[in-house]
């Protein structure tokens, strides 16, 4: 009789925030990047992607639903991380011919996200990597995150680092079929449980300029991008580490900061310029600015990704302090009045692996 069961497997992948930022390939195809990064990952139950991935012999496409929305999966990156899927699974497949011939069948993902995909909140690293470990799952492969971290990276960059939890370095790798471009873990969540994250929603409108794109323009245009990816971010993965490693958050904060200001600076000299933050970017940039002078020490770091909303760390026990100096500002401020815009999520960090 033929096999008309559908095998599942479901799963979660969280949000990750970079403190030391990828901005530019080297190889577009392969998505490789022309620096290393890190990031630091959320929780799991303040942002996450759920994704289940099924099979079957009766469904008769490949079939994406997002947030209850039907999404394309034709893009060349989409189809790159599926044939690596597939292709594994076949490896398996032509080992043990007792095994269902699941590489066969057209799959349906199921995913969604518990905050808004519209928010400007790296959606894409937790959709990406949760596509890759659901599927992964339940092709019931043999592979580490760090394995994975290979596959999600062809889907979004960034999203080799949502495998793991804690702290992430993605390695950018020297080989040209990018097989040491992945990611490894720095140090779990545990290691530093006392770390926080506020994020401020400054505009929940998409991105005007996409990352993929943006980045293109700096690589093309930027003078300033030769010399951050030769000389500043080298030692700003160092200096991150070594913080990380030491629980020094002033010295965290100060690379953090440093390391967005670089960043966006590189945008600002791509021709033509990009522009990311906003107004209510730089008063939170300011008002993290007059926390630490108030407090005489730096007890909070803001960073910006491709978008004006602002993600700043602080430690527990400066909660009071930060939380303090932000919630009348948050009344106060234009962009962040209305309920949509006003999103304000305080994160803590957990062992966030994505889990089956
Ligand atoms: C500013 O991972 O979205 O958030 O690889 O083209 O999908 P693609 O780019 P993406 O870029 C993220 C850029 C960033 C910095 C970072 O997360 O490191």
């Amino acid at each position: 009789m033929a096999d008309t069961k559908v095998y599942r497997a479901s799963t979660t992948a969280p949000v990750n925030i970079a403190v030391v930022k990828y901005w530019g390939k080297r190889d577009a195809k392969l998505n490789l990047p022309t620096n290393s990064s890190l990031s630091v990952t959320l929780s799991q139950a303040d942002l996450r992607t759920l994704t289940t991935a099924s099979c079957s012999t009766t469904f008769n496409d490949d079939v994406l639903l997002l947030n209850g929305e039907p999404s394309d999966l034709t893009g060349a990156r989409t189809q790159a991380c599926l044939r690596e899927l597939r292709t594994r699974r076949e490896a398996l497949e032509s080992k043990d011919a007792s095994l269902p011939k699941l590489s066969a069948m057209r799959l349906l993902l199921v995913s969604e996200n518990n905050f808004p995909t519209a928010a400007g909140l790296a959606s894409s690293a937790a959709g990406f990597a949760a596509l890759v470990r659901a599927i992964a799952d339940l092709y019931e492969l043999p592979s580490s995150p760090t394995e994975l971290s290979l596959i999600a990276r062809q889907g979004s960059g960034s999203a080799c680092r949502s495998l793991f939890g804690g702290y992430v370095a993605w390695q950018m790798g020297s080989q040209a079929d990018g097989l040491d471009s992945r990611a490894v873990e720095v140090a779990p969540a545990s290691h530093w449980p006392e770390m926080r994250a506020l994020i401020l929603v400054a505009s929940a409108a998409k991105k005007g300029v996409s990352s993929t794109s943006g980045m293109q323009q700096t690589v093309a245009t930027s003078g300033l991008f030769q010399q951050r990816i030769a000389d500043v971010v080298p030692r700003n993965m160092q200096s991150m580490q070594d913080a990380v490693a030491a629980r020094d958050f002033p010295a965290f904060a100060e690379v953090t900061m440093r390391e967005s200001n670089s960043f966006h600076a590189t945008c600002a000299d791509t021709y033509p310029p990009i522009f990311y933050m906003n107004d209510v970017s730089r008063a939170a940039v300011r008002a993290v600015e007059a926390i630490n002078a108030a407090a005489g020490k730096t007890v909070a770091a803001y960073t910006f990704d491709a978008g004006p909303n602002a993600v700043i760390y602080y430690l527990e026990e400066s909660r009071d302090l930060v939380l303090g100096a932000f919630y009348p500002l948050l009344e106060k401020l234009e962009g962040w009045k209305d309920g949509a815009k006003g999103l304000k999520s305080e994160v803590q960090f957990d062992e966030a692996v994505a889990s089956a």
